[in-house]
C-alpha cells in the first residue's frame, strides 16, 4: 500500500447536507470550497463525495442517470473541477462514489434497454415473468425490502433490481457493461480525482438467476454475495485502469466475513464491513437492540486480528449517528462518549472514515413522522412493514430509531437560522439541537469534541505506532476497550471507556498521557487504575 494511502484521514460528506450556497435548500458544490479551510484545520487529508452525478434523486444520487455530468443542484462540472484544485491546494485528495451495481431507471442506457430489439438491451438483467407473466422470474429480494423484480408496461418483462424499483440493476455477463465502467474511471481518474468508493461493488455480478433459499432477508443472495465473477471484474478494473494512476478504492462489501473481505482486499485497497455496525441488532437493522459493548469490541478485535488493514468507519450517510447508537448524546456525557468513540476511530489499524458532523457531536434526527422523512429506503420499510400489519406506532418506532435520515440531516454550523446550513428551506429538517450542538458552538465549548478530533488526527500524522504498529487487544472490564499499538519500540496504549460507570481496570496502566477527553495531556506521566464514565485516554509507553 502506498505511503500516502496508509496515511490517509478520510472525511465523508454527503453533498446535499453540508452547506448551500444559494439559497435552494440542497448543499452544494460551492459550499464544500467554502469549509476547505475548516478541513484543512480539522487535518482531514481526503475527501470521499456521496454521489454529485447527475440524478432524479430516488435514492439521493445513488441512482445515476449519467456518469459524465455533474447534478445541477450541485454546481458545474467546473465546480468539481475548481474543488479537486483547491483541496490540492490544501494537501486534500477527492474520491468519488463509483455506483455501478445499478443505474437510474431514467438513464439512457435503460431507457434504450427496454426494447428487445436494442443492443443496450443485454445491459440489464430482463426476464420474462413466470406463469405467463404474471409472477417474477425469481424469488429474489431487494436490499430496501420486497421483491427484486419489477415489471415494465412498455415491453412486458421484468428487470433486476437489488435496491429500488428505480434502479436497475446492470448486467456484467455482458461485456461491453465494464468497458463503460473503465471508460467512467478514467474520466474521473483524468481529471484528478484520487479514487473511488466502490458502493456496494461485492454484489454487482450475478451470473445465475436460480431461487434463493428462502430467508427473512435477502433471499438469493448465495448466488451473488462477492461471488467469483466479481473478483474478475475487479481485478480487470484494476489491472486495466487502477493501476495506471496514483489512486485508491475503498470497497462498500456487504456481509463480508474476514476471510472473503481478505479476498477482496487482493483487487481493492480496503473494504467497509458491517459486522460491528450489527452488534446493537437481530436479525436486520431494523430490529434495534440494546447497544452492548464488549459485543462490539469483541467484533473489532476479529477485523483487526483478521484482516490487513481495515476501512475504519462507526458512521456513514446510511446509518445512525454514532454518539446517538453507541453513545449518550444527552448533554451530560455527549462530549465524553463521543471522544471516547473517536480515540477507538483513530487508534485502531487501518485508515479511519469520519463522516460529517461526527467532529462536533452531532446526533440522530429529530423526525415527528413519516411526512419529515425522505429516505426512499424507508418509505419501502414503511409500506412493506404496513402489509406485514405492523401497527403505526411500532413501524414509526422502527423508522425513527434506524432511518437513513438520522445521519442526513444537515450539517449544523453555528446556531442561527437552519443551523447556518441554508438561507432557504433545507431540504430536509435541520435537527432542532442546532442551537447548541454545531460547529461554532463546539469549536468554543470548554470541552471541544472538534479539538479533541483534531489532537487525534495530529497524533496519527507524528505517531508511526498509530498507522503501522500491530493491534493487541489488552484485557479490560467490561465496557471498557484496551489495545495496544506498537512499532519498532515505541508503543502506544488506548483504554476507551462506552459505559456510565466507573470501572476499576484489572491492573494499572502507565506511561505518557497523549490525549485523554478527563486528562488534558502536558507531558505528564500517570499510572491509571480506573476509567470515569465514557473517559478515553491515549498513552506513549517507551
Ligand atoms: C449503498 C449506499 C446507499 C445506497 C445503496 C444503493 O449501500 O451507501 O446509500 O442506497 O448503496 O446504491
Ligand atoms: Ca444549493
Amino acid at each position: 500500500m502506498k505511503d500516502w494511502v496508509k496515511e490517509a484521514i478520510v472525511y465523508q460528506i454527503y453533498p446535499r447536507s453540508f452547506l448551500d450556497t444559494n439559497g435552494d435548500g440542497i448543499g452544494d458544490l460551492p459550499g464544500i470550497i467554502q469549509k476547505l479551510d475548516y478541513l484543512r484545520d480539522l487535518g482531514v487529508n481526503a475527501l470521499w463525495l456521496s454521489p454529485v452525478y447527475a440524478s432524479p434523486n430516488d435514492d439521493n444520487g445513488y441512482d445515476i442517470s449519467d456518469y459524465y455530468s455533474v447534478n445541477p443542484e450541485f454546481g458545474t462540472l467546473s465546480d468539481l473541477q475548481k474543488l479537486i484544485g483547491e483541496a490540492k491546494a490544501r494537501g486534500i485528495r477527492i474520491l468519488m462514489d463509483l455506483v455501478i451495481n445499478h443505474t437510474s431507471v431514467e438513464h439512457p442506457w435503460f431507457q434504450a434497454s427496454r426494447d428487445p430489439q436494442s443492443p443496450y438491451h443485454e445491459y440489464y438483467i430482463w426476464r420474462e415473468g413466470l406463469d405467463g407473466g404474471k409472477r417474477p422470474p425469481n424469488n429474489w429480494t431487494s436490499f430496501f425490502g420486497g421483491g427484486a423484480w419489477e415489471r415494465d408496461e412498455q415491453n412486458g418483462l421484468y428487470y433486476l433490481h437489488l435496491f429500488s424499483p428505480k434502479m436497475a440493476d446492470l448486467n456484467y455477463n455482458h461485456a461491453p457493461v465494464a468497458e463503460e465502467i473503465k471508460r467512467i474511471m478514467r474520466y474521473w481518474l483524468d481529471m484528478g480525482i484520487a479514487g473511488f468508493r466502490c458502493d456496494v461493488i461485492n454484489v454487482i455480478s450475478k451470473r445465475t438467476l436460480q431461487d434463493g433459499r428462502k430467508r427473512f432477508a435477502l433471499t438469493g443472495r448465495e448466488h451473488y454475495l462477492s461471488a467469483e465473477g466479481c473478483h474478475t471484474l475487479l481485478k480487470s478494473f484494476r489491472e486495466d485502469v487502477l493501476s495506471e494512476y496514483d489512486c485508491f478504492t475503498v470497497g462498500e462489501t456487504v456481509m463480508v466475513t474476514p476471510k472473503t473481505a481478505n479476498e477482496l482486499c487482493k483487487e481493492l485497497d480496503m473494504v467497509f464491513s458491517f459486522a460491528h455496525m450489527e452488534t446493537d441488532q437481530i436479525n436486520n437493522k431494523w430490529f434495534k437492540t440494546r447497544f452492548k459493548p464488549h459485543k462490539f469490541f469483541n467484533v473489532l478485535e476479529t477485523w483487526q486480528s483478521g484482516v490487513a488493514w481495515n476501512a475504519n468507519y462507526f458512521e456513514n450517510h446510511d446509518q445512525p449517528r454514532s454518539v446517538s447508537r453507541f453513545g449518550y448524546d444527552l448533554p451530560l456525557y455527549r462530549y465524553y462518549s463521543a471522544t471516547s468513540l473517536a480515540t477507538v476511530l483513530l487508534a485502531l489499524r487501518g485508515t479511519p472514515y469520519i463522516y460529517a458532523g461526527q467532529e462536533i457531536g452531532m446526533t440522530n434526527g429529530y423526525f415527528t413522522g413519516m411526512g419529515d422523512i425522505r429516505d426512499t429506503e424507508s418509505f419501502n420499510i414503511n409500506a412493506l412493514a404496513k402489509k406485514l400489519r405492523f401497527p403505526e406506532k411500532f413501524r414509526w418506532k422502527l423508522i425513527m430509531r434506524t432511518s437513513r435520515d438520522n445521519a442526513r440531516t444537515p450539517m449544523q454550523w453555528n446556531g442561527g437560522a437552519n443551523g447556518g446550513f441554508t438561507e432557504g428551506e433545507p431540504w430536509l429538517g435541520v435537527n432542532r439541537n442546532a442551537s447548541y450542538i454545531n460547529a461554532e458552538a463546539d469549536e468554543n465549548a470548554e470541552n471541544s469534541i472538534i479539538q479533541y478530533y483534531r489532537r487525534l488526527i495530529l497524533l496519527r500524522k507524528t505517531l508511526p505506532s498509530l498507522i503501522d504498529g500491530n493491534f493487541t487487544r489488552l484485557p479490560a472490564p467490561a465496557g471498557v476497550f484496551a489495545f495496544r499499538r506498537e512499532f519498532e519500540g515505541e508503543a502506544v496504549v488506548a483504554v476507551c471507556s462506552l459505559v456510565k460507570n466507573e470501572r476499576a481496570l484489572f491492573k494499572p496502566v502507565s506511561g505518557e498521557v497523549l490525549a485523554g477527553n478527563y486528562i488534558k495531556p502536558a507531558g505528564n506521566e500517570i499510572c491509571l487504575r480506573s476509567v470515569r464514565p465514557y473517559e478515553a485516554i491515549l498513552l506513549r509507553q517507551k
